[in-house]
């Protein structure tokens, strides 16, 4: 049996902007199994970041529930409040601006340490580790943040948050920023640092390329809801909802006979405004399926097969059809 880590609950964040409330996060429901990398994905804007500070405590929700290990996570305080802090952390999207330029890479990697109170000669012994563990020699430790290259930095980056000892992180676009030549790096990295300590991940991106090769699970985002989630071979080989099969049809394949087949799904129409209250299915009014009933009612994610949730009408029927505007043209490959 996997243990649940996380239980998230209608989740709904909503941020006030003047006299209206942008709708960051809508009834948003997902487990996060103990030792698992669940996938995050969708475009910009559509909530991930948000999704990822509401469950480590760092944004309170609007409503909903966020269970940790059983506990409600707007409940905890003292003991429980510190614990729930140490075990849980966040690597940033950008190595450049989430370092402080004027602190050493030792000083900021044992931040989290000093928080916790550990002495100077803990720290010191735990920095060199840490230093050692995700490929950094224990010298650099003296040196600033503009001395690094940007892959150095994401190390720096990825030290501080394992510094207090979690066991879950949340790596939000931790490559996006990064050359695609140093992605790679940084993904094998973040794979073995899981397999060494047993983390849970939450492994944000905006392309569905880059979290395969991580993740056991993906969930699908579409301005602010949750619209597939599936185990990941099955959300690559069997994807249901048209979003996802629309993400996936960009993706160029590398063998050129079956490239050569690979049909675009160009999608067209707006992503809604985020002050709109949605009546029916947030991606209606680009989806080559919609009908007026997906435009009037919200379809609720249902479990399709064992594990495989979607939020789509016709879920069970076969998505892609003849008439679905497609094209064949190439996209510029980037990333892997
Ligand atoms: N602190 C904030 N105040 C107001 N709006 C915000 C704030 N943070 C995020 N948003 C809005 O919430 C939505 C989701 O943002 P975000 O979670 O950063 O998306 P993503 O990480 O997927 O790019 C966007 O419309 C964004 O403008
Ligand atoms: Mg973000």
């Amino acid at each position: 049996m996997k243990k649940r880590l996380f239980e998230i609950r209608n989740l709904t964040k909503n941020f006030p902007s003047g006299k209206e409330q942008v709708r960051a996060l809508t009834d948003v429901s997902f487990d996060i199994y103990e030792g698992e990398t669940l996938g995050l994905v969708g475009e910009s804007g559509c909530g991930k970041s948000t999704l990822g500070k509401c469950l480590i405590g760092l944004t309170p929700p609007t409503s909903g529930s966020i269970r940790y290990e059983g506990k409600e996570v707007s409940l905890l305080r003292g003991k429980d409040l510190r614990a729930f802090r140490s075990q849980t952390s966040l690597i940033f999207q950008d190595p450049y601006s989430s370092l402080n330029p004027r602190m050493t890479a030792a000083d900021i990697i044992g931040e989290p340490l000093a928080i916790q109170g550990a002495s100077k000669q803990q720290r010191e012994k735990r920095i060199e580790e840490l230093l050692h563990l995700v490929g950094l020699s224990p010298s650099m430790g003296n040196r600033f943040p503009h001395e690094f290259s940007g892959g150095q930095r994401q190390r720096i980056g990825i030290a501080r948050a394992l510094a207090a000892g979690p066991r879950f992180v949340i790596c939000d676009e931790p490559v996006s920023a990064l050359d695609v030549s140093v992605q790679a790096q940084i993904i094998n990295l973040l794979k073995k640092l899981q397999q060494e300590m047993g983390l849970t991940y939450l492994f944000i991106a905006h392309d569905l390329r880059i979290v395969k090769y991580l993740s056991n699970r993906v969930a699908v985002l579409y301005r602010g809801e949750i619209v597939e989630c599936a185990e990941a071979e099955e959300l690559y080989h069997s994807p249901l909802h048209p979003y996802t099969q629309a993400l996936l049809s960009a993706i160029p394949i590398p063998d050129p006979q079956i490239e050569k087949k690979r049909r675009r799904i160009v999608l067209s129409g707006e992503i809604p405004s985020p002050f709109e209250i949605l009546k029916g299915c947030p991606f209606a009014s680009r989806c080559p399926k919609a009908t007026a009933h997906c435009h009037e009612v919200k379809p609720l994610m249902r479990e399709i097969s064992p594990g495989h949730h979607a939020a789509c009408h016709y879920a069970s029927q076969p998505l892609i059809e003849q008439n679905v505007p497609v094209s064949v043209e190439k996209e510029e490959i980037t990333g892997y």
